[in-house]
């Protein structure tokens, strides 16, 4: 190495944001107020997606502003290593009203891939307490979305996401089994899931990661009456944990607390994300059992882990507020009646549109699968909910497409879910909107399967 000083760099750069489709050119939200949105261009879009499922209680709304706001000049910040803050307890607390019977313990982080890690590591770090430390094998569906980040995306069973990562993901100590289907009774389903513990070998599963009613990887597909219940009993049986990842689909999504409820199955731990805070704060979290904190309480004495932001005094405040907005105003029975009505809308859609092949969902969490109606099967290539997507959002309306949910590769579908505080006639205007776009997309599917 020469020893000659190097010249400091000069200050000055440039720094541009750096998007998901880097050469695309993304309109710019400059207001947002309940289920509309505006671009700096003036056009209006209807928010038929929360975003991502994430804009539960509508957007723009002042008092959940100032909440933060009023936070953040009493307490910003305190590092959860030194210190606790009053509404990190007090939300905690507050989540008591939302959970099964018995106790909880409450770990807070911003955001769902950070709370699937968490929980990952929390299942590991119990196993080892408990004296089995070669129980370390996470199972979970071959249609999932855990998260983006390298563990929780391990854990996720969607092709599309994984395949550029796959040397990093260490797939040996996360197995996959197949998702539920719909013709089989749920408990005969379940058997799936004991296939595979038996197969990784019962002392080495570590823990069952489901999400109760599948989001991003397989639409809103819900899985058939004593399916949980039979999950659960095989876990049971064989020492593994169960965990249930709620960040889409609970907090109220599905016109219950959480989706879970549907079935008579109580997990060991939930993940919950995007609507805990219903995106006015990156707040997520972890709603671990008691019994698993005990372990280490009574073992090591310390969760080895922990995030920069995990229980950050503003997020935690703005999580009271939409707690708030969500009981006070009947928010989840609200989300209920919304998919019901959007239900029987998208039905009557797919009546007179030959490529919606299926309409699912509960609560307001709701998929359209999508088909190539000349051969009643998925496209070839997948992408064309993409196409569907992109068009929607042409015409002002933003929905949630997807693909690979058949096969991992190929499927393609749509995933609608409206604030629950959307209005009759904008939910209306929801469905006319998504039935003009896929009218439009329909003039160009020819070139889309054409490639
Ligand atoms: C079920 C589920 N789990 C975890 C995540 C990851 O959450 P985040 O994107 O906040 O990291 C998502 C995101 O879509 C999700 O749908």
């Amino acid at each position: 190495m020469s020893d000659r000083p190097r010249p400091a760099p000069a200050p000055g750069g440039r720094v541009r944001a750096f998007h998901r489709t880097p050469g695309r050119t993304y309109p710019v939200v400059v207001r947002a107020e309940g289920v509309y949105l505006w671009d700096a261009g003036g056009k209006r879009y209807l928010d038929g997606a929360s975003g991502a499922l994430v804009a539960n209680i509508g957007h723009g709304r002042a008092d959940v502003a100032e909440v933060a706001a009023r936070q953040l000049r009493q307490v910003d910040f305190v590092h959860g290593s030194q210190f606790s803050s009053e509404p990190f307890e007090r939300l905690a607390e507050r989540l008591s009203a939302w959970v099964p019977s018995g106790a909880w313990r409450f770990f807070a982080v911003a955001g769902g891939s950070e709370a699937t890690e968490s929980a990952i590591k929390l299942v590991r770090q119990v196993h080892v307490e408990r004296g089995e430390p070669q129980r370390h094998v996470i199972l979970s569906r071959s249609t999932s979305y855990h998260g983006a980040s390298l563990g929780a995306l391990a854990a996720s069973g969607m092709g599309a996401r994984k395949t550029l990562y796959g040397p990093l993901l260490n797939e040996a100590s996360f197995v996959k089994f197949p998702p539920p289907r719909r013709a089989l009774p749920g408990p005969e389903d379940a058997a799936a899931v004991e296939a595979a513990i038996l197969a990784v070998g019962p002392d080495r599963a570590a823990a069952v990661f489901l999400e109760p009613v599948i989001g991003a990887a397989a639409p809103a597909l819900v899985p058939n009456p004593g399916y949980y219940e039979a999950v659960r009993a095989i876990c049971d049986r064989h020492g593994v944990l169960l965990v249930f990842d709620e960040v889409m689909c609970g907090m109220g999504r599905v016109g219950r607390p959480f989706a879970f409820e549907n079935w008579g199955a109580v997990p060991d731990a939930i993940i919950i994300g995007k609507g805990l805070a219903a995106g006015y704060a990156p707040l997520a979290g972890v709603l671990a059992g008691e019994h698993l904190v005990a372990t280490i309480e009574q073992g090591s004495g310390s969760f080895v882990h922990g995030f920069t932001y995990a229980g950050h005094p503003g997020t935690a405040a703005v999580g009271l507020a939409v707690l708030d907005a969500l009981e006070s105003e009947g928010l989840v029975a609200a989300s209920a009646r919304l998919g019901e009505r959007l239900l029987g809308a998208f039905c009557e859609l797919a009546a007179a549109t030959p490529e919606i092949s299926e309409v699912r969902g509960v609560g307001s969490l709701l998929g359209l699968v999508l088909d190539d109606p000349e051969i009643g099967a998925p496209f070839a290539r997948a992408g064309y909910a993409y196409a569907v997507g992109r068009v929607a959002m042409d015409l002002g309306l933003v929905v949630y497409p997807g693909t690979g949910a058949h096969d991992g590769a190929r499927g393609d579908h749509l995933l609608v879910g409206p604030p629950f505080s959307m209005a009759d006639a904008e939910a209306d205007e929801l469905v006319e909107k998504l039935g003009h776009a896929l009218a439009m997309a329909r003039g160009q599917m020819g070139a889309f399967q054409e490639g």
